[in-house]
C-alpha cells in the first residue's frame, strides 16, 4: 500500500476508540463530583501562546511544536516577507496554554468569581523522537482550575486524578505519585542561581543539552536522561532546602492535606516538569515503564500549579493549577495489567433475506428496528443464505431475522435466537417487539 499512517501516530481501530468513549465517559463521572464541566478548545492556535506561556527553553518550545502556516502565509515567508504573530500557528502539544486562553477571553473567572472548573480531552501533538509510549500524535485528558488559590486545592487536584487511575482499575500499588514544589517569584530565582553556579563548576562532566541549560534553564537537567547528568544533578542544592516560608508552609498544608485523605506520595526534589510555567506544589504519576508495558516511559500523568500563567499570557492576575493524563500510555498500562477498557461491540439483530424477492421486506424491517432504537444490520452484498448467516454470526449478532417468501406469504418471519439456536416463527406485527426483547 502506498499510504501508511505517518510516523508517530496510531490509527484507533474499534476496540480502541470505544475505549476512548468509556475513558471519557468515566473521565465525567469522576470529575463531575468535584465540580468539573466540559470544554473544547482549538488543536491549533497563536504559536506565540504555546512558546511564550512554555517559556523559551522548554523542550516543548525550542524542539517539540509542530509549526503550521496558511498557504498565503507561507508564500509571504517565502517571498521574504514578515508575518503577523497571528499568522504563525502551532498545533497545540498540550491543553493548558489554550484553555486559560480561553478562560481568559471568555471572562470565565470574574473578579470575586467562583473558580473555573474544566476538564478537555483530544489530540496534541509533538515533534518528538517517536518511541513505545511516546507518540507524536497522542491524546490527553486534561483538568484545569483556575482561581483556586487555597493549598487544599492543590491536594483536591491530585486526590481526583489518583481517584480517576483508581477508577480506571490501575492496582494502587503500581503507581507511584511524585510531590514537589517548585517555588514562587520569592524563592525561585536565588535557587535557580544556586544550581547555575553549581552546574558551572561541573560543566565538563554534563552534556552538551545541560550546557546550554546553564545559561537557559539550568532547572530542567534535573530531568535530563543523560545518566552522567542524573549523578551530577544528584548533587546539586535542592529546592526543598531553599524554599521561601510561604512556598514551604503551603508544601506543608498541601502534603497535611493528602495525609489525610490518605494518600501515598514521595517527595521527589528533582521533579521539575517540562513546563516552565509552574509555580508551587507539582505532580507526577508514574509506573514501572518495563512491567507496565511502557518501555522508557514511565509519567502517565502530570501536573501541578501555575498561578503566573494567565497573567504572562495577558490575562488578569489569576491562579491556576491542573493536570494531563496520557491516554495512549495509560492503554498499554491497561493492557499490561490484563484490564479491558473497552466494553465491548453492541450486539445487533441481523435480518437476512432468503431471496431476492424479500429483499425490499427485509429492507423495510431493518429500518423498522433502527427507529425502534434497535441496532440492526442485513445484507448489502447480495449474499446467500448460508452466507448472510454466516457473517451474522460474525458480527456476534443477537438474534437473526430471517425473511423468506413462503414465511412473508403467511405473515410470519423466522426468528433465530443466535445464542440458543433456537428458531421461532414470528408474525410480522410482532417482529419487532420479540426482537426488542432479545436485545434488552
Ligand atoms: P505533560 O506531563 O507534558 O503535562 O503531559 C501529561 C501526560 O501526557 C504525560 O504524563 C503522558 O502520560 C502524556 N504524554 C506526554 N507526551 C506524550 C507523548 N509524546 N506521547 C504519549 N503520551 C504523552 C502537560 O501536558 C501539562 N499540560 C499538564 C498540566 C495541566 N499541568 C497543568 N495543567
Amino acid at each position: 500500500m502506498a499510504f501508511q499512517s505517518p510516523r508517530g501516530t496510531e490509527d484507533w481501530l474499534p476496540t480502541t476508540a470505544r475505549a476512548w468513549e468509556e475513558f471519557l465517559t468515566r473521565a465525567w463521572r469522576i470529575f463531575g463530583l468535584y465540580g468539573y464541566e466540559p470544554i473544547e478548545v482549538p488543536t491549533f492556535e497563536q504559536k506565540d501562546l504555546f512558546v511564550r506561556g512554555l517559556g523559551e527553553d522548554t523542550d516543548a518550545a525550542s524542539k517539540e511544536i509542530f509549526t503550521v502556516y496558511s498557504v498565503g502565509a507561507l508564500d509571504t515567508l517565502k517571498k521574504g516577507g514578515h508575518l503577523k504573530a497571528s499568522q504563525t500557528l502551532a498545533l497545540r502539544p498540550e491543553g493548558t496554554a489554550s484553555v486559560v486562553r480561553a478562560i481568559a477571553q471568555h471572562n470565565l473567572v470574574p473578579q470575586g468569581g467562583a473558580p473555573a472548573k474544566l476538564f478537555y480531552a483530544g489530540p496534541m501533538f509533538r515533534a518528538e523522537r517517536p518511541q513505545k509510549g511516546r507518540l507524536r500524535e497522542f491524546h490527553q485528558l486534561g483538568v484545569e482550575c483556575l482561581g483556586a488559590t487555597d493549598p487544599s486545592a492543590d491536594a483536591e487536584m491530585i486526590i481526583m486524578c489518583m481517584r480517576f487511575f483508581e477508577e480506571l482499575g490501575i492496582p494502587r500499588e503500581e503507581m507511584t505519585l511524585l510531590i514537589n514544589s517548585m517555588g514562587d517569584d520569592a524563592c525561585r530565582p536565588a535557587y535557580t542561581e544556586k544550581v547555575r553556579a553549581y552546574m558551572v563548576e561541573h560543566k565538563d562532566e554534563l552534556c552538551e543539552d545541560c550546557q546550554r541549560r546553564i545559561e537557559t534553564n539550568p532547572l530542567r537537567s534535573f530531568d535530563c536522561k543523560n545518566p552522567q547528568c542524573y549523578e551530577v544533578m544528584e548533587g546539586a542544592p535542592r529546592f526543598s532546602d531553599n524554599l521561601c516560608e510561604p512556598c514551604a508552609e503551603r508544601f506543608e498544608a498541601v502534603k497535611g492535606y493528602l495525609d489525610a485523605a490518605g494518600i501515598s506520595y514521595v517527595v521527589d526534589p528533582r521533579l521539575v516538569r517540562g513546563f516552565d510555567y509552574y509555580t508551587g506544589t507539582v505532580f507526577e504519576v508514574q509506573v514501572n515503564g518495563e512491567s507496565a508495558g511502557l518501555g522508557a516511559q514511565s509519567a502517565i500523568g502530570g501536573g501541578g500549579r501555575y498561578d503566573k500563567l494567565m497573567a504572562e499570557i495577558g490575562g488578569p492576575d489569576v491562579t491556576g493549577l491542573g493536570f494531563a493524563l496520557g491516554f495512549e500510555r495509560i492503554m498499554l498500562v491497561l493492557e499490561a495489567f490484563g484490564i479491558q477498557l473497552d466494553p465491548g461491540a453492541v450486539r445487533p439483530i441481523y435480518v437476512a433475506c432468503v431471496d431476492e424477492s424479500v429483499r425490499a421486506k427485509a429492507f423495510g424491517i431493518l429500518q423498522q428496528l433502527r427507529d425502534t432504537g434497535i441496532p440492526a444490520v442485513g445484507d448489502t452484498q447480495g449474499r446467500s443464505l448460508k452466507s448472510q448467516l454466516k457473517v451474522a454470526g460474525k458480527s456476534n449478532a443477537r438474534a437473526a431475522i430471517i425473511v423468506g417468501p413462503d414465511e412473508l406469504a403467511a405473515g410470519k418471519v423466522t426468528l433465530r435466537d443466535m445464542d440458543t439456536h433456537e428458531q421461532e416463527d414470528v408474525t410480522l406485527e410482532d417482529v419487532v417487539a420479540r426482537a426488542a426483547s432479545l436485545y434488552y
